[in-house]
């Protein structure tokens, strides 16, 4: 997955701008403590994080994210580094990761190296996609692709409460708090919205669709969507969130 990082920052910020409760809420990160932002993006939440005192490194594996984090924020420490791999050299107090995990489809081998790096009583907080997320936009692009004669093939990893939570705790974390529910997402162009967020987000879904295809299929979707995502002349994104903290044992 290649990244556009300054379309990420501009049309799609409120990827980080929602991560502002699960900071303060959820994580309450503490002065001096050591933690692993995991799928920083473009560092905002990082540098939020710093700026509390913590001793904070964001992780991205997208060279072009940390480029543009390393600009915008260069007294922060980020480091290019794929969740499914990563190895850094100290343990963490805490893990915080902000919608990535769900990109992440080998999901054991994420929260294998999530428990190795943390400190044993160290916290875990994340939230991603959970069931049901997008299932509008992807039904629907399923549906035209189709249409068209094109096979659409499911790309994210978006589980239950429970699936997850089984998986935290098979690997040795204790779960301490879940939260699941719907949170429409605005997305900033309120003419072409669903067509930003597939461009952005989406692109693996046409590998091999000549551009004119593409073009009508984003269309298509656009046009059959907008009504039902539309409420008060906006246009919202049907995202559903998981959020967990856990322990490690
Ligand atoms: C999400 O945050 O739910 C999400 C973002 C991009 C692609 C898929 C899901």
């Amino acid at each position: 997955m290649i990244w556009d990082a300054d379309l990420y920052k501009t049309k799609h910020a409120f990827v980080f701008q929602y991560g502002n409760s699960l900071i303060g809420d959820w994580l309450q990160p503490q002065e001096g403590e050591t933690i692993l932002d995991l799928g920083c993006g473009t560092g905002e939440l990082t540098a939020q994080l710093a700026a509390t005192g913590a001793r904070v490194t964001g992780l991205d594996a997208s060279p072009d994210m940390i480029a543009t984090a390393r600009q915008s924020f260069p007294e922060v420490t980020f480091e290019v580094g794929d969740a499914t791999t990563f190895t850094l050299p100290q343990q963490f107090d805490a893990i915080f990761s902000n919608a990535t995990l769900h990109w992440v489809r080998e999901k054991e081998k994420a929260i294998s190296r999530m428990h190795a790096q943390l400190k044993k009583g160290g916290r875990l907080v994340i939230e991603m996609g959970g069931k049901g997320n997008v299932d509008s936009i992807l039904q629907t692009l399923d549906k035209v692709m189709q249409a068209k004669g094109y096979h659409y093939e499911p790309f994210w990893y978006f589980p239950s409460p429970g699936e997850y939570a089984t998986l935290l705790e098979n690997a040795g974390f204790r779960v301490e708090r879940v939260h699941f529910f719907d949170r429409p997402t605005q997305l900033a162009d309120v003419n072409n919205g669903i067509i930003d967020w597939l461009e952005m987000f989406g692109k693996h879904f046409f590998a091999g669709v000549p551009e004119n295809d593409q073009q009508a299929i984003l269309q298509q979707v656009q046009h059959e969507l907008a009504p039902q995502l539309t409420r008060d002349g906006q246009l919202y994104a049907d995202y559903v969130r998981l959020r967990v903290a856990a322990i490690k044992i």
